[in-house]
């Protein structure tokens, strides 16, 4: 489809995937804004979190999501009322409990409008679970990046290590089955491959065999 900045580029995966990195480095060498809808959700979470508010009551976080103003910068920082949270959002407390949030179907229509409004003039990477399936159906490009369990525990595990959170791996193990459980399992938007996707494993590929595999599928007309 021909749009005014060039192609919208689907990217959905389960947590652990490389989905961000990939996503982000993809971007930059396209020359393309990159969205980070997970991101979002994180962001809503963080602040639900700080006000404290009852996370199985639906009305105030429909309520929390109308009233707050998310953006995502051009080089990834993440903004809840004008508040740098691109840290903040990433802590083990926020993984936790994003789903309660993402569980909400008029959550999702808010975060759903608001990547909408940002890809529509292509020439766009949005990554998240329901890219390919629900936000743009009609992207340009879709992939689905998968791994095996086991190496997306060890990455998620790693990358947790080198922001300076002990953990321990039997935790990240739990965390990330639960995750999958319920972004795969959930009754909105559930993560899944969406028609005409091509799915990537990159559970024995790093990160520039990844890319390079994106951008010569994007290349393909
Ligand atoms: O990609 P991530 O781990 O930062 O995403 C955090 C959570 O947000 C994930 O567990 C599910 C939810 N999410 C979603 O429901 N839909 C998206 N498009 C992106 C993320």
């Amino acid at each position: 489809m021909a749009r005014k900045n060039g192609f919208v580029i689907a990217i959905d995966g389960p947590a652990g995937s490389g989905k961000s990195t990939i996503s982000r480095i993809a971007a930059e060498k396209l020359n393309y804004l990159y969205v980070d809808t997970g991101a979002m959700y994180r962001a809503l979470t963080w602040k639900a979190l700080c006000e404290k508010l009852d996370l199985t009551d639906e009305k105030s976080l429909v309520k929390l999501a109308k009233r707050t103003s998310i953006k995502l910068k051009k080089d990834g920082k993440v903004f809840v009322d004008d508040i740098d949270v691109t840290t903040e959002i990433r802590n083990p407390e926020v993984t936790k409990n994003v789903s309660y949030i993402a569980n909400v179907p008029e959550v999702r229509e808010c975060m759903v409008a608001l990547q909408r409004e940002m890809g529509k003039e292509g020439g766009v990477v949005l990554e998240g679970r329901d890219i390919g399936t629900i936000v743009f159906p009609d992207a340009d490009r879709k992939i689905y990046l998968d791994a095996e369990v086991g190496e997306r525990i060890r990455r998620r595990y790693e990358e947790l290590k080198e922001k300076g959170y002990r953990v321990r791996i039997d935790e990240v193990e739990e965390e990330l089955r639960l995750r999958d459980e319920k972004d795969k399992g959930r009754k909105v938007a559930p993560l899944r491959v969406a028609d005409g996707a091509v799915v990537i494993d990159t559970t024995h590929m790093n990160i520039d065999e990844v890319v390079e595999t994106i951008l010569r599928h994007v290349g393909q007309g």
